[in-house]
């Protein structure tokens, strides 16, 4: 089944391509941004790796602020730390006004224990990327990520859940916000995100002063954020996520999990991009006969394990593909 790249270009407005390391989602993130520039979609490309691949890929200087590469064709990178220190910025400044002056190292120190804490990373991750799809939507028509490997797009999606838990345990480590804690206890997700707080008749915010309430508000804004941006991401009208593997063993055998995954957690996944196919006339020779073979075992592989996806092949290129005329000879071969 061939995966209709551009239709999807046309119909959605979030683009997230996911794989295993190194199988080429930066360089088909890019070509796809591309592609969609070209057909005059107005495009935000953003990638979370701290090694900055986006900058070698486009063979430019790009950084944490919005770079305007081509005509239609904005991108944006992220990093990791950097997004860290300024999320716990943020918390910290929230926390002061709710504890004393005299908690306030002390809060400090907890803090920037959780910096490496698990999760920390990925927590002040997903609420930039909330922001940015709450109002990136507004001023683009598209916008495509070229996310981080498998495990960690996953673990991204199911952050609401885990950043509620992570923002309670921060409180809690706060003596003071033991009675904050308890009612952050009600704000777990298994609880309506209409009605967070469980049962209006027994309501937890009583006996709360006036900055513990606003805290707690601060609290609930976020996570409806994160919850809005679930309701993006699962949503298949707006949302396509494709997953870029080579036909080799260990991709198709993750990629077939994460798949698998994903719908699981009621994400559907849109296609494949299979990267790096090798042209049949490349066997003149043992050598590539044999690899040519395996090549078609893992081709074959792919249709019977997810035979309901719709795919497209990129075709092994001869080099490297750096720079805006290489990715452009990719973006040509995108239909
Ligand atoms: N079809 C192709 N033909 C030839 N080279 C390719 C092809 N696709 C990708 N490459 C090259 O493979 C290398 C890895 O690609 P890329 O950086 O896009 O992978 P990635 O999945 O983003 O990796 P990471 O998981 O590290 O972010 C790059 O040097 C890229 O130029
Ligand atoms: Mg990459």
């Amino acid at each position: 089944m061939q995966l209709d790249i551009s239709q999807l270009i046309h119909n959605k407005r979030v683009l997230m391509c996911g794989g295993k390391g190194g199988v080429g989602k930066t360089t088909l993130s890019c070509a796809i941004a591309l592609k969609a520039a070209q057909m005059g979609r107005k495009v935000l490309l953003v990638s979370t790796d701290p090694a900055h691949s986006l900058s070698d890929a486009l063979a430019i200087q790009i950084g944490s602020k919005e770079k305007h590469v081509v005509n239609n064709l904005t991108v944006l990178e992220l990093d990791p730390d950097t997004e860290v220190d300024a999320y716990l910025e943020r918390v910290l400044g929230q926390m002061r006004r709710y504890v004393g002056p005299d908690k306030v190292t002390e809060l400090e120190r907890q803090l920037q224990l959780t910096r490496h804490s698990p999760g920390a990373q990925e927590a002040a991750l997903l609420e930039r990327l909330s922001h940015l799809l709450d109002e990136g939507l507004e001023r683009f028509d598209l916008l495509v990520f070229d996310t981080a490997p498998t495990g960690h797009t996953l673990r991204l999606l199911s952050l609401p859940e885990a950043m509620a838990v992570w923002t309670q345990g921060l409180l809690q480590h706060n003596k003071r916000s033991q009675q904050l804690g308890s009612v952050l206890e009600h704000l777990t997700p298994s609880r309506s995100i209409d009605n967070p707080l469980g049962d209006p008749a027994n309501n937890p915010l009583e006996g709360l002063d006036e900055r513990q309430q606003k805290l707690l508000s601060t609290l609930l804004e976020r996570q409806r954020l994160f919850q809005r941006t679930r309701n993006i991401l699962s949503n298949a009208e707006k949302t396509a996520f494709l997953f870029v593997l080579t036909p080799e063993r260990l991709p198709v055998m993750e990629t077939e999990r994460a798949v698998h995954s994903l719908q699981h957690s009621g994400i559907p996944v849109a296609g494949l991009l299979v990267n790096r196919v090798m042209p049949e006339s490349a066997a003149d020779n043992h050598f590539w006969q044999s690899r040519l073979q395996q090549q078609a075992v893992y081709l074959q592989d792919i249709n019977q394990r997810m035979p309901n996806l719709a795919q497209q092949h990129i075709a092994l290129q001869e080099q490297d593909i750096q720079g805006l005329a290489g990715l452009e000879a990719v973006a040509a071969q995108l239909v």
